[in-house]
Order: C-alpha cells, then structure tokens, then sequence
C-alpha cells in the first residue's frame, strides 16, 4: 500500500493558545504560587515534536510546602468540619464546570497527549465528569458497622461496639501520561469523597489538563489546600512525595518498576500504598466466537489510543481454526487506521505521548524481528516529525520472546495460535501480569469454566477495555494491589476504626 502522508497539525484555539503561555506555577493552598524550584519542563505536542508550554519541576521545598497546605487543611478549618453533602456538593459542582469547559480540555488534552480531540471528549472528559458525579454520590454513603461482642468484663459488664471508617488523612497521588485528566479523577474522585486531602502530581509529558483542572476546583470552591497540584518529574516532585514524612498515602498509577520502587519508599514511614501498574491481558478467542464482533473487538482491544492503556489486549490467543481468519481480519483493520494529529477530524489515531515512547516501541518491534517474530503489518514509523508509530501486528511469536513477555505500551498485538482448550488459562496466565483479559465465546459453559481460571483483575466476555465507576479496576500479581472504583476504592482511602464502649 502506498504510504499516506500525515496531516499537518490545525491551529489550536485562541483560548488554548492562552493557556499554554502561562507562567509556570504551582497550585498549593489555593492559590498559584511561584515555584521555589527554579527548574523547567519543556511540555510538547506529540504530533509536531514542538514545544507548546513549560511547566515548573517542584523541588523538595515546594513539595514541603504542598504537603503543608494539604495537612493543614486535613487537620483544621472547613474541609474536616465539612458534612458528606457538601463535600458532595462541591463534586457535583465540579463536574458542573467540567461539562461547561468539555471541549476546550478535550482540545488540551489531545495537543498534550496526542490522541485526538474526539476521543478525548466523549471519552476521557466525558468520563471525568461522570467519575465526579459517580464518586459525589459515596460522600454521603460511607459507613461502619455494629456487632455483638463475648468480651469477659466485670460481671455485668456491657459493651457497645462499632466501627467507623475515617479519612486516610494526606494523600500523595501520582498518575501517568495515557489518560491524563481521567487519571487525575480517578484518583481525586474517591480522595474528596472520603475527605481526605491531596498532592497530586501529574505525569511529566502531561501536565495540562490537570493544571486547567486546578483552576476549576477553586472556581467550584473547595477549600484552599484540599486539593494541591505541582507539576515535575518523577525522580524529583514525585521521589519528594513519596518519602514526605507528612503524607499518610500512596496512590499511584504507573510503570511496574516505579511502583515496586514506591512501595520500598513508602515502607520507611509506613504509608498506605495503592498502585495500578502495567499489564500484558491476554485476548482470548475460541473457536466458536462470532468473528464479526472478535475482528472489530480486538482490533480495539490493542489499537484503543494507540495501545497506551494498561489493560490493554496486547497478547492474542487464537485458536488454531480461527487464528489466520481473526489475524488477517485484525492486520486490515490496523491498515486502514488514519493516523494523523489529534485536532484533525478526519484522524482515527493519534501520536505516541514521547519521543521516548516511540522509540522504546519502536525498539521492541526490533527486538521481536530480531528473534524470529513475522511482522503481518506496520512495524516502523511513518515519516513525521511527529511521534507515530504504525498499528503493528506480530504472528511467529513464542512465549519466552521480550514482545510477549513485558509490557510494550503501543499499538503492537502479538498473536499467538492454540490448540487445546484445557491449555488456554495457563498460557493466558503466563505472565507476570494481571490487570486485565478477555474471553470470546458463545457458548456459556466455556466462558464459565474459564473465568475462574484467569488470574486478572477483569476478565471481559465478548468486549475488551470496558471500565465504569461502579465496577472494581486493578491488578492481580505484578499489575499492583488496592482496587480503584465502586464501593472497594473507598476502603483505599478511609482507615477503619472500632470503637469499644463499656456502657
Ligand atoms: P513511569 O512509571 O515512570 O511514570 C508514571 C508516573 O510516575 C509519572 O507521573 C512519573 O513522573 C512518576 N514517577 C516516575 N519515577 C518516579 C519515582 N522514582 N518516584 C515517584 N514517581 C515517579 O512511566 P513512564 O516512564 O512514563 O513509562 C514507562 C513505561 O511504563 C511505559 O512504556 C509503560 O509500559 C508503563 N506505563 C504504564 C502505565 C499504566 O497505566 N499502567 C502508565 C504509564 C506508563
Ligand atoms: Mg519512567
């Protein structure tokens, strides 16, 4: 096929033009502050390579100075006297301003990020503003409960006994760069449903969102230090937080090795430590599944923003008498992708988030021609200054090459062909992940025989990559520990206190 040119990127608008020449600043105690840190970060668009906007690199002063604002409004003032409906009522007013302002931080986030504004807005912002509603809900329905005791008091002694769920207290959250402002919500959701407050540091190549996000949780008017946002790299900012004597919890969502490296930190000070990490969640197709929802399925299980999503269906099982019809259908589809700049209408997928993204990408589609792999489609870049990589689909693969064993973090599918059923849950379960799967049958006693068998935090029948407020997220084994959303993310964020009263 010849190679289609990429698109140059539109103009963004005057409002976001704005916005990206701001000073650089830090949002602590309420207020925009000038940063103690005299150090920069060059923010880019991934779909030009240029440079949009900077943003400050908080040091270990300003980190101070966060974990200070967000202390004392844990400890004293409106926020810890606050009753559960008004704290519900400031989510919904948040919510509120983020629907009013959907299209210009869709447009944000698809120059930051890369993917396109579309996207972004019915999906990421859209569920930005219905994860704050969601969660706006549990203030008001956190709750303990009472039980008998058989404790051997004085003769007739009685005992009334309960338990409480109280605020975790200061929370350090670090998030990542695929779903900035979704990432942002998923983590302040649950934190300001509960009362606790935070220090949330964005991912270095995506800072945008999150500081437009800034602006409008004081326009909704929580109170100042509530919510603290600094923006700056890991080693630094977030290496701060994590050691922060002052910060009672964790919340991390990220790279496996950074989160191994998190949760040593936080050991020195004990704190309360959840992490999401990576994932490599098997796709698993048998042989009676409806190739007509299997194709498109798959194709979205890997191809959905670029494959830069944690659950994403990076490893395909086939069985062997579907395997050639489900790889050539998803190879055509991964051709007939427009990749393009995310404020173009006509594109379908955007840029990588980095530079170093693509390259790392790139690089592991070496590495897996280089040990045998076929590439059925894609396999390099398109000529851009921007950061594409083509949808690749790798066949000829076996279990022990890098493509299948760690995380690649692109549009890369490796696919693999099975003959046996009673094989299939091992060779899903080989990994040292367990964020996600799916299964793809019609037949009922299959599916029910499998699922049980996967160890993944989802499994998915006949869908792939689905999330929801409502339903647990998270990881078995290497994929973290700690499950966002629902009822079980409030346990994250609220100790468990029993109370014992002789009465
Ligand atoms: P990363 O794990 O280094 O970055 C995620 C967040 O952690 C960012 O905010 C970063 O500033 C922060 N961070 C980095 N080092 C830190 C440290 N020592 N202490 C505290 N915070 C720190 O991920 P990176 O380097 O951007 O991407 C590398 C690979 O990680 C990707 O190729 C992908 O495989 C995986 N990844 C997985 C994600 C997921 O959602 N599971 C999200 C992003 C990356
Ligand atoms: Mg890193």
């Amino acid at each position: 096929m010849a190679p289609r040119p990429i698109a140059s990127q539109p103009e963004p608008s005057a409002a976001v033009a704005r916005f990206f020449k701001r000073q650089p600043k830090l949002f602590i105690g309420g207020d925009w502050v000038e940063p103690k840190s005299n150090e920069r970060i060059s923010v880019v668009d991934p779909a030009t390579g240029r440079e949009i906007a900077q943003v400050a690199d908080a040091n270990a002063a300003d980190v101070d100075r966060a974990v200070a604002a967000a202390r004392a409004a844990f400890d004293k003032g409106p926020w810890a006297e606050m009753l559960p409906v008004d704290r519900e009522a400031l989510l919904w007013k948040l919510s509120d301003l983020i629907e009013k302002n959907l299209d210009e931080l869709a447009e944000i986030e698809s120059l930051n990020n890369g993917k396109t504004k579309f996207i972004a807005k019915i999906v990421d912002i859209t569920e930005v503003r219905n994860y704050f509603r969601y969660m706006a809900g549990w203030a008001t329905k956190i709750e303990g409960t009472t039980f008998q005791t058989s404790i051997h008091g004085p003769p007739g002694a009685k005992f009334h006994t309960y338990t409480a769920r109280e605020p975790v207290g200061v929370v350090a959250q670090i998030i990542p760069w695929n779903f900035p402002l979704a990432m942002a919500a998923w983590k302040l959701g649950p934190a300001l449903a509960t009362g606790c407050t935070v220090v949330l540091k964005p991912a270095e190549q995506t800072p945008m969102t999150a500081l437009r996000l800034a602006d409008l949780i004081a326009e909704a008017g929580f109170p100042p230090g509530v919510v603290n946002i600094l923006t700056g790299l890991g080693e630094t900012t977030g290496a701060a937080l994590v050691a922060h004597p002052g910060v009672d919890k964790v919340a991390f969502t990220g790279s496996t090795s950074v989160g191994k490296l998190i949760n040593k930190s936080a050991t020195d000070t004990l704190k309360r430590v959840s992490l999401e990490l990576g994932g490599k969640s098997p796709v698993i197709v048998m042989p009676d599944a409806d190739m007509s929802q299997v194709i498109g399925g798959a194709a979205n299980a890997i191809f959905f923003n670029a494959g830069q999503v944690c659950c994403a269906g990076t490893r395909l099982f086939a069985h062997r008498k579907v395997f050639d019809q489900v790889v050539e259908g998803v190879s055509t589809a991964a051709q007939s992708i427009k990749l393009g700049p995310g404020l173009d209408p006509q594109t379908q997928m955007g840029p990588l988030v980095s530079r170093e993204q693509q390259e790392r990408v790139l690089g592991y589609i070496e590495s897996g021609r280089r040990e045998g792999a076929k590439v059925m489609t894609g396999g390099d870049a398109p000529a851009s200054p921007g950061f594409y990589v083509k949808p690749t689909v790798l066949t000829s693969v076996r279990p022990d090459m890098k493509v299948v064993r760690e995380e690649i973090f692109g549009p890369v599918l490796v696919a693999q062909r099975f003959e046996d059923l009673d094989d299939i849950a091992a060779l899903a379960n080989d990994t040292p992940f367990g964020l996600g799967a799916s299964v793809w049958s019609k037949d009922i006693s299959t599916v029910h025989r499998l699922v049980p068998k996967i160890r993944a935090g989802t499994v998915w029948v006949n869908c792939h990559n689905f999330v929801d407020p409502a339903m647990p997220f998270g990881g078995f084994k290497q994929s973290g520990f700690g499950r966002e959303h629902g009822r079980a993310v409030i346990d994250l964020y609220t100790e468990l206190k029993s109370v014992c009263i002789a009465v």
